[in-house]
């Protein structure tokens, strides 16, 4: 196939299209519908480069257009960010281009996969309804700079822009996006570590500024006092996990004490040193910290369920519960694996296609079944009583044709609803207290 005029080279990975048909002899600012269908607009952050979105069908894409050494950088980094498995966009190919209007100049464009169900910051920061979000989010960038710094990843550009939220089940999870300056290493020392920290504050507090200059912030949003506290949670993030402590030899519980406590922040340990004091009366424990996704690698083992990692612990406990059931209903033991394929095949997957199907597909499967779940236990705390998932179900179904907006969005520590158990969501459900959305 001829290339287009313009585009002079294409590297692309497999599984996705091959991207000729678009206008490249056109710089990306000089795209719009008349030229290129395929342009979509979606939520986004504020950037120097020119960045467009493109769809191929229910694919969508995100071109950003950059000198060619820094494009074929960024490329690199995001394939390596990739590998390490650190949480960020994925890159997906990058041209060259030789824009006609650009004196024959050379320009790349790096194409990467856009991260579905993901959020800029200033839709949560700025629309109303949502400022619980707010630490939520804070404790999201935090995290993501432990993991990224665990990984060996130096960002050099950490900003509110330069970072997507995922909802996971109540929390939220942080992505990078944007690694034109970033290197990576085996391993960072702590002064690349404060450095990244200063940039993430220096960026963080102008962005904010820069806001506040343009529209009102809420009021719960203080420009000064954001970026010390990310730096606060991550620093309390980091030194717990570098945390060691001492035991003495008859105390070998405490190891997985200590192993089962950073498990449940989510925290996988890979190694555990345990080095003698002098007279050996006592030994200092120290653990290595692989990543932050220590549910959702047991859930995908077990399920091949690919869930966020807060999503995951929720659905770990249900499988957890299903297991208790089953061994009380043969009275023994029944492996997690037996549980969890039950659950597969019982709950998870029935529900999801019954909701499919009431409410459309469903970009994020593990996370409209956490909010029937959280829908559940409101229903049942409210009646003192296990009201069950086919209750739960229908009473969701309802209140999102209701109110479609809970599909971007769901509560964070407030119910979906506040009808009355009684109702068990048979009846018209009341309306809710937060019909928070998009605006
Ligand atoms: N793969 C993607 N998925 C979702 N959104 C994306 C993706 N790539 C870019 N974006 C959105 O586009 C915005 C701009 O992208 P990006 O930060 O890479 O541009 P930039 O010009 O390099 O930014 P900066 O000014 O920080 O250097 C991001 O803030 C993000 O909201
Ligand atoms: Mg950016």
């Amino acid at each position: 196939m001829t290339p287009s005029r313009g585009l002079t080279a294409l590297h692309l990975r497999q599984g996705h299209p091959d991207f000729l048909d678009l206008p490249w002899h056109l710089p990306l600012e000089e795209w719009n519908q008349k030229v290129c269908s395929r342009l979509v607009e979606v939520p986004r952050g504020l950037s120097r480069h020119t960045v467009v979105f493109v769809s191929y069908g229910a694919d969508i894409y995100a071109l950003k257009e950059l000198p060619v050494s820094v494009g074929q950088r960024e490329y690199d980094v995001l394939r390596g960010l990739e590998d390490r498995r650190l949480p960020a966009v994925t890159a997906v190919g990058l041209t060259r281009v030789r824009a006609t209007d650009r004196s024959g100049e050379e320009q790349a464009i790096l194409i990467t996969q856009y991260l579905p169900s993901s959020l800029p910051y200033r839709v949560l920061f700025m629309n109303r309804g949502l400022e619980r979000y707010r630490e939520r989010l804070l404790d999201a960038m935090a995290s993501l700079l432990v993991r990224l710094h665990l990984g060996g990843f130096f960002w050099g550009d950490c900003s509110l822009s330069n970072v997507l939220f995922r909802r996971d089940a109540g929390e939220l999870q942080a992505y990078a996006v944007d690694a034109e300056t970033s290197e990576l290493h085996t391993k960072l020392s702590d002064g690349q570590r404060e450095l990244d920290l200063l940039i993430m504050e220096e960026n963080v507090t102008g962005g904010l500024a820069d806001l506040a200059a343009m529209v009102e912030l809420p009021s719960t949003l203080d420009v000064y006092a954001t970026a010390p506290s990310i730096r606060q949670r991550y620093e309390r993030l980091w030194t717990e996990t570098h945390k060691e402590i001492s035991i003495s030899p008859s105390e070998s519980y405490r190891i997985h004490e200590r192993i089962r406590a950073l498990n449940e922040l989510g925290f996988s340990v890979g190694e555990v040193d345990l080095v003698a004091s002098g007279d050996g009366s006592q030994l200092r424990m120290r653990t290595i910290v692989t990543d932050r996704e220590y549910h959702r690698h047991q859930l995908h083992n077990l399920t091949g369920v690919v869930a966020e990692e807060r999503q995951a612990a929720l659905l770990l406990n249900e499988i957890r519960e299903m297991k208790a059931t089953l061994t009380r209903e043969v009275n023994r033991s029944v492996p997690l694996s037996v549980a969890a394929f039950r659950w597969l095949d019982e709950r998870f997957r029935p529900t999801v296609s019954r909701l499919q199907k009431e409410l459309g597909p469903a970009a994020d499967e593990a996370e409209i079944y956490c909010q029937v779940l959280e829908h559940k236990w409101f229903l049942s705390e409210r009646a003192k009583r296990d009201v069950g998932l086919e209750v739960a179900v229908k009473g969701y179904v309802a209140l999102r044709k209701e109110q479609p907006a809970l599909a971007l969005l769901r509560s964070a520590n407030a119910p979906l609803v506040t009808v009355e158990a009684e109702a068990e969501a048979e009846a018209e459900p009341a309306p809710a207290p937060h019909r928070e959305g998009l605006r």
